[in-house]
């Protein structure tokens, strides 16, 4: 009766990883729990989701490492598996809300969020031309969210004019607006095979040290158009979500990345502590900092536990 803070599955985006092979499930190694999936596999996962009371989804592609090139080419193929895989699951499963990345790192050979020239400098309004193709990609499948995890400066406002002026004004964007250069992305990047070949993302995603800097990602977001503002990631950056919540009027969402969650699975692997726990604590504190939705990885195993 007492409780301030109460989180339901109704929060939560529960992240995927599409394999390319319809039929596979392979477990992520530092991920304990958490597989890549093959579409068949996928439609599966979430159709016991939806059952579980968690509806949202994030969905973000492995591609194999042949059909990754400089610019991305992939990721606004009409053709690839990714594109097809989307455009199935929204027509199996229509009311289930899906998210989709924007960034070129999944298909980069590069491993960057965006375009990189010969000396290894980052081309911010190069990238932007690519972000909207793949965005305008994305929304063709009929997804409901896109998600630009790039930090690319402009992007928010660039995506959303692309959407708009293609019709695709019901595509909402949840902006990764302080999105921070962390070390807690570590299995992410084992997930995807995406980690960069050369260089750190210190140019493009903020310094950690920062926290006022996170104001100005956030009025910015807000005047190009965003829908919601993220904070990532969770655990470390409390008190940037606490202050966006404070300050602005939009939803606020966090996502409890792929380290945090690994960091409990291993401790509790070792009998260190109590996964079921600690996974609410959390959540709690999270939500209770002022997320309103806080993507995770523990979605399915916090709905389960909650029956
Ligand atoms: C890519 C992206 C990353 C994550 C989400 N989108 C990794 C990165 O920026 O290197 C991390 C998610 C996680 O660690 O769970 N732009």
């Amino acid at each position: 009766m007492v409780s301030e803070t109460v989180v339901s599955a109704n929060d939560l985006i529960l992240p995927l990883f599409l394999l390319e092979k319809p039929s596979s499930a392979i477990e992520i190694a530092s991920m304990p729990g958490i597989y890549r999936l093959g579409v068949e596999s996928m439609l599966n996962e979430i159709e016991e989701c939806l059952k579980l009371g968690i509806s949202s989804f994030d969905i973000f592609p492995v591609v194999e490492e042949h059909h990754k090139d400089k610019t991305a080419t992939k990721s606004y193929d009409l053709n690839f598996f990714y594109l097809t895989a989307l455009k199935r699951i929204k027509q199996e499963f229509p009311e289930a809300c899906i998210m989709t990345d924007v960034a070129m790192d999944p298909y980069s050979s590069d491993g960057h969020d965006g375009l990189v020239d010969e000396i290894g400098n980052i081309l911010n309004d190069g990238s932007l031309e690519i972000l909207g193709k793949m965005a305008l990609a994305l929304a063709d499948t009929g997804i409901d969210i896109i998600g630009p995890s790039d930090m690319m400066d402009g992007r928010v406002g660039y995506l959303r004019e692309e959407l708009d002026l293609n019709n695709f004004t019901d595509v909402s964007i949840m902006s990764y607006t302080a999105k921070y250069a962390s070390g807690f992305y570590g299995p992410f990047r084992d997930a995807l095979d995406s980690a960069p070949k050369s260089g750190d993302k210190k140019t493009y995603q903020m310094d950690p040290a920062n926290q006022r800097e996170a104001l100005i990602e956030a009025d910015l977001d807000v005047e190009e158009g965003a829908d919601f503002l993220m904070v990532k990631p969770a655990l470390s950056y409390l008190d940037v979500i606490k202050l966006l919540k404070d300050n602005h009027d939009l939803p606020i969402a966090a996502y409890n990345v792929s380290g945090e969650y690994s960091m409990v699975c291993a401790a509790a692997e070792k009998g260190w502590l109590d996964k079921k726990q600690v996974m609410n604590e959390v959540l709690l504190s999270i939500k209770r900092a002022g997320a309103d939705i806080i993507l995770t990885y523990y979605a399915k195993e916090f709905a389960k536990s909650t029956l």
